[in-house]
């Protein structure tokens, strides 16, 4: 594959991966704040969070094994897999791997779920919002387009977006609190998962 082929595709794949992982967060959230219609179900959030998050992994591999594979950056395997040792932005690209982590840990403890108390999958969890924030500072550390306007627009509405989310959830109380959840529900989550 030629330099510049692959030089598109980390970039291309950044991209879309930031905008997948904004979408499946905001999506999470919405089903933490059990937001359902008539129309959209909340089975239909909590899938779409699901699938979403899985289609973000594959994009991110594709994101990670073209930018190590090309020769321009020279990166190696090791700056994918070991935080802040990459010789190329060595801050930046440490971020991304962070992240990488954390999402990760998150993918790995939900499809771990049923064999998971509640309490320690919805600690990791809550890693989401500080893998977000990482990866966008990675992105915008590190990225040829950050400058364009064009990836500035999709920086700021993905900010915009979770931002909005995030006040959404945070301005009233959690319907997935265990103070808000039904006894028996909140018995059922420390006993079976
Ligand atoms: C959650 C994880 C990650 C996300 C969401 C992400 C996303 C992004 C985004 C949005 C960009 C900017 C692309 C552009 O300006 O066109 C970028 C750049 C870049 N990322 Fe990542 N990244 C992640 C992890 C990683 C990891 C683990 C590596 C390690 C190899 C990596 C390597 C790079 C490189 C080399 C660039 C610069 C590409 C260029 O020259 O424009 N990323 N990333």
């Amino acid at each position: 594959m030629s330099d510049t082929i692959l030089w598109y595709a980390t970039r291309g794949a950044g991209v879309v991966s930031l905008v997948l992982l904004t979408v499946v967060v905001v999506l999470g959230i919405t089903s933490a704040m059990r937001w359902k219609t008539p129309a959209w179900p909340r089975f239909l959030t909590a899938g779409f969070h699901r699938n979403l998050a899985l289609i973000t992994l594959v994009f991110l591999a594709i994101h990670i094994v073209t930018a190590v594979v090309d020769p321009f950056t020279a990166l190696g395997l090791n700056a994918a897999l070991i935080p802040f040792s990459s010789s190329y932005r060595t801050f930046w690209l440490g971020l991304g791997v962070i992240a990488l982590y954390l999402l990760i840990a998150i993918v790995i403890t939900s499809l771990l779920r049923p064999f998971l108390d509640y309490a320690s999958w919805r600690l990791i969890h809550w890693f989401a919002y500080a893998m977000w924030p990482i990866a966008l500072v990675h992105g915008f550390g590190t990225g040829t387009d950050r400058s364009f306007s064009w990836m500035l627009g999709i920086d700021g509405l993905c900010v915009i977006v979770v931002v909005l989310a995030v006040l959404w959830r945070t301005s009233r109380p959690s319907p997935t609190s265990w103070r808000a959840l039904p006894a028996s529900e909140s018995m059922n989550r420390s006993v079976s998962r």
